[in-house]
């Protein structure tokens, strides 16, 4: 069984078509997935899909490519759906400087939300583009714990973040022919700190790599990790499936 630690079924490309991508991921063995709330409303859309299945849970956050006409009682927003039972983690929040949005409310709202995790508890899903000391030096100043999403820093950095109390999930670029980095991480990371996740509806594997990309294509980054790791695929698969759970604290 594979978990799927970082979907979007919440967004346009996929919503409509939610019912049949995910009977596709239950006939491939893809029994677990969390859909990944950005903004305030595709965090409500999030939670909304977890009630739909029991097997599917949510997180809700403002990450920092939509701060884009933020208001602070969307704060509010998100602080009322994280006490929903389906919701697993604050995410995805951290810092993008590869964009253009104004940085001091991409920290701002970054570190509110820190905050709001850890007052309740919550784990959280990282995102972080063109930013890893930054985002590591404010990660070390609160008692939170979670996941590097799509992580594509280097294993020296990832290793720091797993001190830290992370997991480092790996997605479509894993695969990439010109991709170095993520596998080197892949290869060198241990597997009890690797997650699987497919960021869909962009950054499809290879070798589908262009195609929309759906939540059962992460079994091609699994199958990625063993290769490089040269393990069977089925000790990939376990040692996701239950870094998952323990990192999101389901049963
Ligand atoms: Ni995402």
């Amino acid at each position: 069984m594979f978990y799927n630690t970082h979907t979007h079924l919440n967004a346009e490309e996929l919503y409509d078509d939610r019912k049949e991508i995910i009977q596709d991921c239950l006939d491939h063995n893809v029994t677990r997935m969390t859909v990944v709330g950005y903004d305030v409303p595709s965090s409500k859309l999030a939670v909304s899909i977890a009630h739909e299945y029991d097997f599917i849970y949510a997180t809700v956050g403002i990450s920092p490519n939509d701060v884009d006409g933020f208001k602070e009682e969307d704060l509010q927003v998100i602080e009322d759906l994280s006490h929903d039972e389906k919701v697993c983690a604050i995410g995805e929040i951290g810092l993008d400087y590869h964009y253009d949005c104004p940085k001091d409310v991409q920290r701002h709202v970054f570190e509110e939300q820190l905050k709001l995790a850890e007052r309740e508890h919550k784990p959280i899903v990282i995102h972080c583009r063109d930013a890893y000391e930054e985002t590591y030096q404010t990660l070390s100043k609160y008692d939170v714990k979670g996941i590097m999403h799509c992580y594509s820093g280097s294993d020296q950095m990832a290793l720091r973040f797993i001190k830290l109390g992370y997991y480092i999930s790996l997605a479509g670029p894993v695969t990439f022919k010109n991709a170095k980095m993520p596998k080197q991480v892949a290869k060198n990371i241990p597997l009890d700190r690797l997650l699987i996740e497919t960021d869909d509806p962009y950054m499809a594997p290879e070798p589908i790599r262009g195609t929309r990309n759906v939540p059962v294509n992460c079994i091609y980054i699994a199958k990625k990790i063993a290769e490089l790791k040269e393990i069977p695929l089925e000790d990939v698969e376990k040692a996701t499936f239950q870094n998952a759970l323990n990192i999101f604290h389901l049963d």
